[in-house]
This record gives C-alpha cells, structure tokens and sequence, in this order.
C-alpha cells in the first residue's frame, strides 16, 4: 500500500464505522408510534424562467420575438421568406408602435411578388415551430397596411425551406389603421416535425406592419394564453401540491429595475413588453402573474409567492425606511391581486382579467437567497416588508430567505434552505440529516435543492455546459438519499422543491445544470430524477415512522398512510451491487404478504433524452416475500418503494 493512501483508508473506516456498516445489516421500522406528521404539502414544483422554461418551454406560445422587443437593433428570429421571382425587406420601425407599450413594429416592404411566387416574412420559432398532425393552430395578428396595400395577407406553416404548406389561410380585411386578425391552421395527416417555420406572406408588392404575431397550439385545459399540454402531463404526474414562483434569480433580476414587473405581466398579450430576464434573454412576460395562478389551479397546487424584497443580483438593493416603501407598496398589491376580494383595486383587476374567485394562498416568500447580498441589509428590508404583510393579511405565512438571520427580531413561519451538492456529499450528510435542526424554532422550507452527479461540476460552472441537459441515475442517488433524510423530518420540513425544473435541450438555451425534464418544440421527457422525485410524492405517508439502518450503506425513511394502516418504506441502494437487507418492522402483528414494490435501478451513468424517453423508469411489480423476519434484496444502484400492507 502507498503511503498516500493511509489517510484515505482510515477515512473509509471512519465513516463504515458512522454508519455502522461493521455490523450485521439490519433496517429496523418503528410502527408502533409515529415520530411526527408528515406535511401534506411536502413535494411542489420550483419555477422560473430560466433554460427556456417558458418562452420556448411550458408557455405554449411558439412564436419567438412576437412583439419585435428582443433586440432593438434587428428583427431577431425573424427574416425575410421569398424564392427566386419575389423580394422583400424587413425592419423593426418605432415610428409607428401598436400601443405606447409595445414601442417598435416590424415593417414588411414587399417589391416583387405574385400568386406564385408570395413575398414576406417568416420565424422561426423557439429552435423549430412543432406540426402535428390533425392540429389547430390559432394564430393572432395586429397588422397595419401602408395606403395602395388592402390585403390579402396569406398566414402558413411552412417547412423550414418553405416547399412543404403544413396549413395555410388567407386574411382579408386590412384596414387603415392597426386591426387585430385571428385564424385557425389546420394540419393534415402530417409526420410529426419541427423543421418548420411561421410564415406571412403577400401575393403583390405592398407594405404591411405587424405590431404583435402570435401561434398557439392547443393548450392545457383549452386555455387561449395557454401551457403546453405534454410539459403539463409531466408536472401534473408529480402530484405537486404547491408551486413556488417567480423565482429565484428571476424574481430578483440583475437589478432593481428589471426585477419580476408582474403588474405588467397582466392583460391582453398586447399590452405585455416583457423585461430583461437575468438568465441573459428577453422574457415576453406572456406567463405572467395570472398564468402562474393559472398554472396552480389546475395543477391543484397552491401557489407559494415570492414578493421582491429590495435586492437585485448584481449587489442593487433598496435602502429600508422611506426608499423601500414604494416596494413595500407593490408587495401588497401583488398580494391584493391574489386573494383581494373584488371590492378592492387588484382584486378587482383580478376580476377584470377573468377571474373573480380569489386563489388559495397560504405561503409568501420575501425576497430569495438573500444571504448573497453583501451590504447585509435583509434583516431591516425583512422586517419592514414582514410588518407590512402581516398587518393586512395576518393569516399569510412568511418565509425568509436567510434561515439564521436576526430579521430585526421578526420571527419568521418559515425559513427557505438550499441545497445543491453532489451526489457523493448527499450521501454522506444525508445519513444524520436534521439531527441539528432546531424543532422549537421556524418550519423548514427547502425552495430549491438537486444533486448533480461530479463534485467538480458544480450546477452554475461553465463545465456543465458540456454535459447533457438533464442529470443521471447518478444524480437520482443523491436526490433519494436528500429526500429520505427529508422525509425523516418531516415533522420540521414541511415543504420541498427541486430546482431548476425545465430545460430546452437545444444548444443554447440552457444556463444551468443539472435540470428536471428536458425538451425540444415536438417532445418533452423526464430524467432519472424527475422519476425519483414521482416515485417520492405519490407514495407520501402521513405519519413518519422511526426508522434505523445499521450493517448497511442503503438509506431510507418510513411513513405511514394513517386512513389505511400502509407502511411505506423508501430505500436508496447506493452501491454498484445487490444488498440483503433483513427488515425488522417494530408494532404491527401481522403484514399482507404481498407488497408492491416500485423500483427505479440502472447504471450510473445510465440516462433519458429525447431520444430515449424511457430508459430509465420506474417499474411496479409485486413482491410475495413478506413475512415476520423478512429479507428485502435492493437491486444494484436503485431507489425503492416498498409498500407494505396490513392484514
Ligand atoms: O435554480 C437556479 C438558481 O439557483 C436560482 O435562480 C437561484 O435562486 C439559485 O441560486
């Protein structure tokens, strides 16, 4: 052996010796008396935009750049579509805005065209517009002719180099003056593709401007300004019951002025600029308050707001006292417009913009990782903004951002943790996890946590870039073993998301890794993670039961159903090879001796893409061995679920 390797191997007997894995492996489950309950609301979503969440993501918009806003220079994503006998220019002009909100245009000059060969303009979508077949595609239009031009103006879906019409329609009508058009595109029996592009056309020379252009294809729940409906299916699987939103970073901005503007989040599509996003693009804002509302509603989640609380990213912070007060202000409203009943102002905007119910809100965050701040001002802005919050919504609970901060003697409900470690690390903290949290003191929120699966390539490095979107069975190690020690303590840990959870896989769209569900503009999937997590929520107890592991490296937690007398037993095997584990279950006489048992078990560097969708998932099946004294064999490298029933 060579010297250097001393230390290591005492190191390794060190922690076998933690873990007790010198004696004989044994898993022990007390269910004669549960150790506290577990929160009902334990596993949501945490969302902002980030990777292309949702410009290109979960909002089902597909044109990108509608509003002509992304780069005041050029037309981004925008050009001009013409064959060999037709030409024209295109050019943003903010002579002639649609409204004092939208500030420039987009004017088509069309010199030469005619019925055969059409001039005008075309987009290309977020990385390609998605045709599928049998599909209505509603699309909306402000457009403006110059005098001498009165239409038509013929609307399509077009392949990429245009020789392919996936739908096609003609608008008639143009008018002096800005008018707003919709038509429906109807696709045939097409093979599904994203080498397509929108496209505007005219069959004569004239000049147009279009003020807003805007596709949508069928959304969740039929919704006009609507989601995704496949990226949807995914979350709703989860079982989410909160969504933490709008962010993050995106809430702060990179500075004051372009923090999360969600009173101009609201209304007509029209009236929304968007703002800068911190994640180094333009937000169209067109998910915007009302959506994420939306967006909760019918994923029966609530919706857990974060109000801005006076700090930006870049170190921009607003003094407390007087300066602060306007923020202080918009925190109300913000709040007014969610749950004011519709005698008052944002209530009653809420009303206006479609809906009068107020939502179900329970939890508001101030501010987000507000420990980053070097000025350390967060215990006055906090307090100030908690004292408001408090004094006219008095059943709100508030969370801080900085768990062990004074707060000017405020006492937080709630404190938000994060957490992203690798895997290795995940494993070794996760083992004793909350053996020192405080249970007198403020309920635990961990808003953001993921483990990603090389130590060295930490989530916001420049590496991660180079590796695939969306994270390994690697990485679903470390989350189950964060999660069970969660689950253990439960009794304090009262909610828990993990972040980010969206990534358009194209080649920069992304600025952060590892993430959740990964993809493009036809198809979307799940990592060995996002199962992980699915396997965690749906299977949720609420009673945590005592549970111990000696002999062993696998990790777990236990829980109980408490209507039905279901003891569920999580175990995460992070080892390369089976293990036997003889499980003792303490207080019940007599288990079924079926169980079901759901096992998530691959190679670490195993993953899923949009290629491979499904090559890690979850499989269910039934385990006849239960019996008092039982073995349970854990597959090489897997997360389990063992549900055991009583008699
Ligand atoms: O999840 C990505 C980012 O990580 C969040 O925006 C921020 O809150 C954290 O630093």
């Amino acid at each position: 052996m060579k010297q250097t390797t001393r230390p290591l191997l005492a190191l390794a007997v060190l922690i076998a010796f933690a873990l007790d894995l010198t004696a004989a492996p044994v898993v022990t489950v007390d269910a004669s008396g549960a150790k506290g309950k577990v929160s009902p609301k334990l596993y949501g979503l945490m969302t902002e935009e980030i990777n292309h969440s949702y410009d290109g993501g979960l909002y089902a918009e597909l044109i990108r750049n509608r509003a002509f806003l992304d780069d005041p220079k050029s037309p981004a994503h925008w050009s001009v579509a013409n064959d060999d006998a037709s030409a024209a220019t295109i050019a943003l002009d903010p002579t002639t805005p649609l409204n004092d909100r939208l500030p420039t245009c987009l004017c088509l000059t069309v010199t030469q065209a005619t019925k055969e060969h059409a001039a005008g303009v075309a987009n290309s979508g977020y990385w390609g517009i998605p045709v599928h077949a049998k599909t209505q595609y509603r699309a909306t239009l402000w457009a403006r002719p110059e005098a001498g031009f009165s239409g038509p103006l013929t609307v399509s879906i077009v392949s990429t180099d245009g020789r392919i019409v996936y739908a096609s329609e003609k608008i008639s009508g143009l008018t002096a003056g800005w008018k707003k058009f919709e038509v429906t595109l109807k696709t045939g029996n097409v093979t599904p593709t994203a080498q397509a592009r929108f496209q505007l056309t005219l069959d004569r020379p004239g000049v147009v401007r279009l003020g807003l252009a805007s596709l949508f294809p069928p959304t969740w729940n039929d919704r006009p300004n609507g989601l995704r409906k496949d990226i949807m299916q995914m979350l709703v699987d989860l079982h989410p019951k909160f969504l933490r939103f709008p962010g993050g970073n995106y809430l702060e901005g990179n500075k004051v002025a372009e923090r999360f503007p969600w009173a101009k989040t609201l209304g007509p599509i029209e009236d929304r600029p968007g703002h800068p996003c911190n994640w180094g693009y333009r937000s169209s804002d067109g998910l915007g308050l009302l959506e994420f509302l939306l967006w909760c509603e019918d994923m029966k989640a609530e919706p857990l707001l974060a109000v801005f609380a006076g700090y930006s990213l870049e170190q921009d912070h607003v003094t407390a006292g007087p300066d602060l007060e306007p923020f202080v202000q918009d925190a109300l409203d913000e709040i007014e417009y969610v749950i004011g009943n519709t005698k008052t102002t944002w209530g009653a905007r809420r009303a206006k913009d479609g809906h009068p119910a107020p939502f179900n809100l329970t939890y508001v965050e101030i501010g987000n990782e507000d420990y980053f701040e070097q000025a350390k001002t967060y215990d006055a802005r906090y307090a100030q903004i908690a004292d408001a919050i408090r004094t006219k919504y008095p059943q709100l609970k508030l969370i801080a951002t900085i768990p062990d901060a004074k707060l000017n003697g405020r006492k937080p409900d709630m404190v938000d943790l994060h957490d992203y470690s690798a895997t290795d690390d995940f494993i070794k903290k996760s083992s004793n996890f909350g053996a020192d949290m405080k249970r007198n003191g403020p309920e635990i929120f961990v808003g953001e946590w993921a483990a990603h699966e090389d130590a060295a390539v930490r989530p916001w490095d420049a590496a991660a870039h180079k590796l695939p979107p969306t994270p390994t069975m690697k990485a679903a190690i470390g989350d189950g073993v964060f999660m069970a020690a969660m689950e253990r303590n439960a009794d304090i840990i009262k909610m828990q998301c993990y972040a980010p959870l969206l990534v358009n896989v194209n080649p920069g769209a992304r600025q952060w890794r590892p993430n959740l569900i990964g993809y493009d503009a036809l198809s979307v999937y799940g990592s060995p993670s996002y199962y992980a997590i699915q396997m965690f929520s749906r299977n949720l107890g609420d009673e945590i039961l005592p549970v111990t592991f000696s002999g062993t490296s696998v990790q777990g937690c236990a829980t109980r159903d408490s209507k039905t007398g279901e003891i569920i037993v999580k175990l995460v095997n992070p080892e390369l090879t089976p293990q036997s584990l003889p499980m003792e279950i303490k207080g019940v006489t007599v288990l079924k001796s079926k169980a079901t048992v759901i096992t998530l078990s691959a190679n670490p560097e195993d993953t899923n893409s949009i290629r491979r969708p499904r090559n890690v998932v979850p499989v269910t099946t039934t385990w006849s061995g239960v019996k008092p004294g039982f073995t349970f064999t854990m597959p090489p490298y897997s997360v389990v679920v063992l549900k055991l029933e009583p008699q």
